[in-house]
């Protein structure tokens, strides 16, 4: 989490760093805050809250210069608060630093750095950092070592990096050298803007956009020296670098929410369109299988792997897990789903035929990277079903799958989700068709994924009611979510969606398992979304909701059209579709972020940036 802008030129840095934090809200929001080189100090202006409130503050006290770094803050270490927010400054304001990440060892560096006479305002694991700078700074120049100059600067920069235990992407600034910007990276991503003249520093390539469309990844343990003519990348253990310049795709305009009231709506609204996306391309009619461009593994391999792992946190989990049940009907392969944060520390036996997908919209999810990481450190094929062009977790995979849905911003996943469950169903597909798939079974799953962006198009059509039930149940306290089979994941995703935006506690379920403790929860006051599309189970599903209706609760049923049946015992029903059972996740999800939207809404509560939580979740 945490974003970080820098700009290192011949313009004033305060616009384009202002500006860039604002296209990175979406990694924290809490606080922000930004330092400027003027020369001869290091002028400081934080805030709490958003961007918007920092910019406030600058235009009353403006500052101005060509150097400068800035921060966007998801708190790790002490509440959101003016102190806490960086810019943290080191000694006596002879450096500062913004810093993304979490320092596992801050406590014990904190206490030495206290004995040895430096004093903490803040509460944050960043402050650590700038005073060990500075330290490093002052026992180098007992040293004699010349200052101000900038391989000094790295030699104290790299002195400090030496200590650091756990993660950082940092931008560092110095009071004495006005045209020097040092960055350096382990675990938190930082990317490199190549201008004439100009340099920039950005947590993603979003800020970089009308600036330059050259850019440099840092890798993990490299360091990088900007000054307004160049960078010099360093890396640890070999030395200096290569610049590995990679040109960015023109941005669209995509995070512009047009008439759309928020982000979240406008992205649930794109599904027909995302769906379609993730299709183009990918579907073989004459063989009846699916294709991929960048999997980079020969089919004989794929046909000989025994067991599939799908990792992942949060929404992108919720996919895996309807991955799972695509896999194991039209592949036959035994298949696991496996929090990512569990996965990095767990060592389950994996046979040498197993084969990894990291599932991530963002492609930066610490847990996940780190999950896949350990996979790949043990010889296992690891790829990534992603999002984002050119993050971490796509570069590093071994080969994957683009879901090609356009930037998500609303930080509550909608048309990701259903991106990434169209991905999987392709991967069902293709597996399916190395092994025991037949060739119309083949063609009748393409001809059903063919139809799903016009599917979910009719499906979006329930909003207008969807508003009319949220109207009634906003105000509630608790909700259950209830599906079986590919419905399960459905609820889970549903109440994870509520949950999120809402902040109303809501708990997904199979619906049989609700009479092992759930049920509990049910009365007058306490709603039920049942996921109850017809299929195989259907009328186990039905006993379940006549089980709720029995004590008194409410039910919200998401029910194929026309279903008589759901309508006599359910007191809302919202209608999807009839589509095939696998395809059922595409449609009954969409019914359910509507509703949680809605209710959001209603509550009045902040949509597309939900207190506590942000877009992509780069620490631990
Ligand atoms: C979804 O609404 C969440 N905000 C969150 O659970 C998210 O899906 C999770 O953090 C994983 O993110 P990723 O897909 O970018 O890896």
């Amino acid at each position: 989490m945490c974003g970080i802008v820098g700009y290192i030129g011949y313009r004033n840095a305060v616009p384009m760093i202002l500006d860039g934090l604002t296209k990175l809200e979406y990694r924290g929001y809490d606080s922000a805050g930004l330092s400027i080189q003027t020369g001869t100090t290091l002028s400081l202006r934080k805030a709490k809250g958003r961007v918007d409130e920092l910019r406030k503050l600058v235009r009353q006290d403006p500052i101005c210069g060509q150097v400068g770094i800035g921060h966007t803050r998801w708190a790790t270490h002490g509440p959101a608060t003016d102190i806490n927010a960086h810019p943290h400054l080191g000694g006596d304001r002879e450096v500062s630093v913004v810093h993304n990440g979490v320092i596992e060892n801050y406590q014990t560096l904190k206490s030495q750095l206290e004995t040895l006479g430096f004093r903490f305002y803040s509460q944050t694991d960043t402050e650590v950092i700038a005073h060990l700078i500075a330290h490093h700074l002052r026992e180098q120049q007992k040293l004699e070592a010349p200052w101000p100059h900038t391989r000094t600067a790295i030699q104290v920069l790299e002195q400090t990096l030496a200590k650091l235990k756990g993660t950082y992407g940092l931008g560092v600034l110095f009071r004495d050298l006005s045209d020097c910007l040092l960055v350096a990276r382990a675990g938190s991503p930082l990317v490199i803007g190549l201008g004439d003249g100009e340099n920039f520093i950005a947590s993603d390539a979003a800020p970089l956009s009308g600036h330059t469309d050259q850019v440099v990844y840092l890798s993990d343990h490299e360091l990088a020296l900007m000054t307004p003519e160049g960078v010099e990348i360093l890396h640890r253990d070999t030395g200096r670098q290569n610049l590995a310049i990679q040109t960015l795709d023109p941005v669209s305009a995509e995070s512009d929410k047009g008439d759309y009231a928020h982000f979240m709506l406008k992205e649930i609204f794109e599904q027909p369109m995302t769906v379609e996306n993730a299709l183009r391309g990918r579907l073989d009619e004459d063989e009846a299988t699916a294709v991929f461009g960048g999997l980079n593994i020969d089919p004989q391999p794929l046909r000989n792997i025994d067991r599939v792992v799908l990792t992942a946190c949060g929404t992108s989990w919720h996919a895996g897990l309807v991955g799972e049940y695509l896999l194991e009907e039209f592949a036959r392969i035994p298949t696991e789903v496996e929090y990512a944060s569990e996965l990095r520390y767990r060592n389950p036996p994996m046979d040498r035929n197993t084969m990894i997908f990291a599932i991530t919209q963002s492609g930066e999810t610490a847990d996940t990277l780190a999950a896949m990481r350990e996979t790949q450190r043990k010889g296992h094929p690891s790829l990534a079903i992603c999002n984002v062009v050119g993050s971490t977790i796509a570069r590093e995979a071994d080969g994957g799958i683009y879901l090609h849905a356009g930037t998500e911003v609303g930080v509550a996943s909608t048309k990701a989700f259903t991106s990434q469950v169209t991905v999987l169903t392709l991967l069902a597909l293709y597996l399916g068709r190395m092994r025991h798939l037949s060739h119309p079974a083949g063609q009748k799953m393409i001809e059903g994924l063919q139809q799903m962006p016009e599917r979910i198009a009719e499906t979006l059509q329930c909003y207008e009611q969807v508003k009319q039930i949220a109207e009634k149940y906003y105000d509630r306290e608790n909700f259950l979510y209830l599906g079986r089979l590919y419905n399960f994941p459905v609820a889970l995703e549903g109440a994870l969606k509520l949950k999120e935006i809402s902040y109303i506690h809501a708990e997904g379920y199979p619906a049989a398992e609700m009479k092992h403790g759930p049920i509990a929860l049910v009365e007058e006051r306490t709603p039920s979304v049942f996921v109850i599309p017809r299929g195989g189970i259907y009328p186990k599903v039905i006993s379940n909701l006549e089980e709720v209706k029995a004590r008194k609760g409410p039910v919200i049923a998401v029910a194929c059209r026309g279903d008589e049946r759901v309508k006599q015992l359910a007191d809302h029903v919202i209608e999807i579709p009839d589509v095939e059972e696998y395809l059922q996740p595409l449609v009954a999800s969409i019914p359910l972020q509507l509703l949680a939207y809605q209710i959001a809404v209603l509550r009045g509560c902040e949509v597309d940036r939900p207190r506590n939580l942000a877009k992509s979740v780069t620490v631990e």
